[in-house]
């Protein structure tokens, strides 16, 4: 993990900080993102004990914070080896109730910020012979009410994520995760969009074969083997990590 240089968007909170966390702890050196400049001053003073780490505070719907952020991954660590595309935005709302600032908002950040950070890294990423790894979500495969956008923009993720591989292969391997219901702020928020939001939160749970929330170590656990030499044989997917909810509907 030490010769790693990693990009990570959305690393403030929850699976983006619990990965980060994990990662600096074996040693890979970090370029961190997310918009809340606080948090990113925070989070680079709680994890430059074991790694040497960096924030940029940016939004990632928008091409040129992730043209900075891949610039900034090069000044400081002179090469990427990998990123982790975790940034994710809810953007509640059927079709016919939803604006269409929000409808764009959501796409680009959840989608378009993937096409264009992996389009300014991937040719360092590839003299690197490295790694992608996209945070989609269950909601790729399963509808939730009220998360049209939302639906939409990580079933397209997942394709994006396959699509490439096949391009990028056999220098980088491309992989999407995709989570269940994991216990961080955006459940809360997504729960929103239920009539009764502690009871979709609480029944979420209970819908696992394991009885529980994922908590954002578990995710970042499962990061950790991806984008390790025991995964050299896996890419072009999209993993399910959801406690055994997609298994039992
Ligand atoms: N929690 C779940 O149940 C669940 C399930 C499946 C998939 N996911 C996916 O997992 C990923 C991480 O979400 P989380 O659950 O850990 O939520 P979270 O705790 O709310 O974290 C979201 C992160 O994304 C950042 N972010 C949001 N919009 C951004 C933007 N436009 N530009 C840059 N950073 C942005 C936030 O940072 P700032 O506020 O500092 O910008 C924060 O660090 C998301 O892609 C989400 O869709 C979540």
């Amino acid at each position: 993990m030490k010769n790693q240089a990693i990009i990570i968007t959305g690393a403030t909170s929850g699976m983006g900080k619990a990965i980060a966390t994990l990662l600096a702890q074996k040693g890979a050196r970090l370029l961190l993102n997310g918009r809340d400049e606080h948090k990113g001053k925070d989070l680079v003073g709680e994890l430059k004990k074991w790694s040497d780490v960096v924030f940029i505070a940016g939004d990632v719907s928008k091409p040129e914070t992730n043209e900075q952020l891949v610039r900034e991954t090069i000044t400081h660590f002179g090469k990427i080896t990998g990123a982790i595309t975790n940034a994710g935005s809810l953007g509640l709302g059927s079709v016919t109730n939803m604006a269409l600032a929000d409808w764009h908002y959501t796409l680009n950040t959840n989608l378009n910020s993937f096409f264009y950070l992996t389009k300014y890294a991937i040719p360092h990423i590839k003299n690197e012979k490295g790694f992608i790894v996209a945070n989609a979500s269950i909601a790729a495969f399963k509808s939730f009410p009220n998360h049209a956008a939302y639906c939409a923009s990580k079933a397209a993720l997942v394709s994006l994520v396959k699509q490439m591989a096949v391009d990028y292969g056999p220098d980088i391997r491309i992989n999407a995760i995709c989570p269940g219901p994991v216990n961080t702020p955006l459940i809360w928020d997504s729960a929103k969009a239920f009539p009764n939001p502690d009871a979709a939160v609480s029944d979420a749970a209970k819908a696992t074969l394991l009885k529980r929330l994922g908590e954002p170590e578990d995710i970042a656990n499962l990061v950790e083997f991806l984008i390790s030499e025991k995964a050299s044989w896996i890419t072009g997917t999209a993993i399910t990590i959801d406690g055994g909810i997609m298994a039992s509907r």
